[in-house]
């Protein structure tokens, strides 16, 4: 990775302060929210930067409790990536730390707390961390959607149910109301013949989305910030599991004044309408744009497959899988046969810097996954032995029960990086782990 040393010059700064808000999520007459916020809103302030650029984070720690951030899918250097214990001591509240890193990669990513991220992300403490192509693709309007879904009570506020054993051993702590941007977004004033770009965030502690978009065709550009061949997604349906980002062109296709639903899909029997795109009554043009929609590759170093090493990882437990008895004492998800608890472990894996390894990685749970390494993106090889058609970069993938998946990736950022299942409950009763990647100078 080049690292060009006038981008030291170009230091974008930022401020963000984790403390108790209130938001209004739902409509009256359902009252405020008490939520925890970056800079008292839902979600955090956008941190966006062009590609080369540093960002520089102040981070004001108001809660009554430690936290950390960490820059979800950004190939930060290890002391930056915000792991209590692991990578830096919490910051107690009251407290601050400055983080700062380069953004090598172009891309939509996001940031998080790291420290009991069950209950603090499920709070509201996210925000979009957006990383602007030198030249970006042309389009007529771009716009971030942060996707979360809230256990709410029926007064709108938080139901106090974190962490409990029941979401830890099942699928999560999926809730009741799913909000855009914090919101409930009931429609959306799009232009017959505009294009958008649609940056997707799934910021929700456990609930897959999976959106349809009625006749129009979603055109899938990225994937967790990588740049993917454009293609329409399988069904027509842009699946994003917990921590994952999807990049899609939008061709508004239809007359002035049409009406479609944008519709979550994902959990059989539960579909429900997530908001209604409406025309507005003059066009912006008679037909689709025919600009080109491929993004510029990031600097990632490409997997040498022929001189791979190869690892297995299976993942176990969960309701079904595991005893009741391990389930008591908090241990309910197993990594190759270990259950964590808290972020500082010995490594599972210990990879050699600048080498590729192949890791073949088992689902032998009922449930699904979405499994983040920090530091690094892979490629993902394939699905129950079947190459994928798009070899696509990831830093978090979703494993379907009993699924088989193969990742490729070049151990090129040296450090301990957390490596789990970003269900933030799963997380928290024990799927997670450490990779270690040894440093050979390579880097900075
Ligand atoms: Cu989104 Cu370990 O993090
Ligand atoms: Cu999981």
């Amino acid at each position: 990775m080049p690292r060009d040393t006038a981008a030291q010059a170009r230091i974008s700064e930022f401020t963000i302060r984790a403390a108790p808000a209130r938001a209004r999520l739902v409509p009256k007459p359902h009252g405020l929210t008490d939520v925890w916020a970056y800079n008292g809103t839902i979600p955090g302030p956008e941190i966006r930067v062009k590609q080369g650029h540093r960002i520089r984070v102040n981070v004001h720690n108001d809660l009554n409790e430690a936290s950390t951030v960490h820059w979800h899918g950004m190939r930060v250097p290890n002391a930056m990536d915000g792991v209590p214990h692991l990578t830096q001591l919490p910051i107690e509240g009251g407290g601050q730390f400055i983080y700062e890193f380069d953004a090598i990669d172009a891309g939509t990513f996001w940031y998080h707390p790291h420290q009991r991220s069950y209950e603090q992300v499920g709070r509201g403490l996210y925000g979009p961390l957006i990383v602007e192509e030198a030249e970006p693709i042309r389009v007529d309007r771009e716009l971030t959607w942060v996707l979360d879904d809230w256990r709410l009570t029926e007064s709108g506020a938080i139901d106090e149910s974190f962490g409990n054993l029941h979401d830890m051993s099942h699928n999560g702590r999926v809730g009741n109301t799913v909000t855009i941007n914090g919101q409930i977004l009931e429609t959306v004033t799009v232009r017959s013949g505009e294009r958008i770009r649609l940056r997707l965030i799934n910021a929700a502690n456990a609930r897959i989305f999976g959106l349809h978009f009625s006749q129009l065709e979603p055109i899938v550009i990225a994937l967790d910030g990588q740049p993917v061949s454009p293609h329409v997604p399988t069904d027509s349906i842009v699946v994003i599991g917990p921590a994952m980002r999807v990049d899609l062109i939008l061709d508004m296709s239809h007359r002035p004044e049409a009406r479609l639903s944008i519709s979550d899909k994902f959990y059989q029997g539960l579909e429900y309408r997530l908001v209604d795109l409406i025309y507005a009554d003059t066009p912006l043009r008679n037909r689709a744009p025919q600009w080109p929609m491929a993004l510029p590759p990031n600097p990632l170093a490409e997997p040498d497959l022929g001189a791979a090493e190869h690892h297995r990882i299976e993942f176990e437990g969960g309701m079904m899988g595991t005893k009741m008895g391990m389930m008591h004492s908090g241990k309910v998800w197993f990594i190759n046969g270990v259950a964590a608890q808290g972020h500082v472990m010995e490594p599972m894996l210990t990879l050699r810097g600048s080498r590729t390894y192949v890791i073949a990685m088992t689902n032998s749970t009922a449930w699904h996954h979405p499994i983040h390494l920090h530091g690094h993106s892979f490629r993902v090889l394939s699905r129950n032995n079947r190459p994928t058609k798009h070899r696509e970069w990831q830093d978090t993938v979703l494993m379907a029960p009993r699924e088989h998946v193969e990742i490729a990736l070049v151990a090129d950022n040296p450090g301990d990086w957390m490596f789990h299942c970003h269900i933030l409950e799963h997380q928290a009763s024990g799927m997670m782990g450490v990779i270690r990647v040894d440093g050979d100078g390579a880097q900075a």
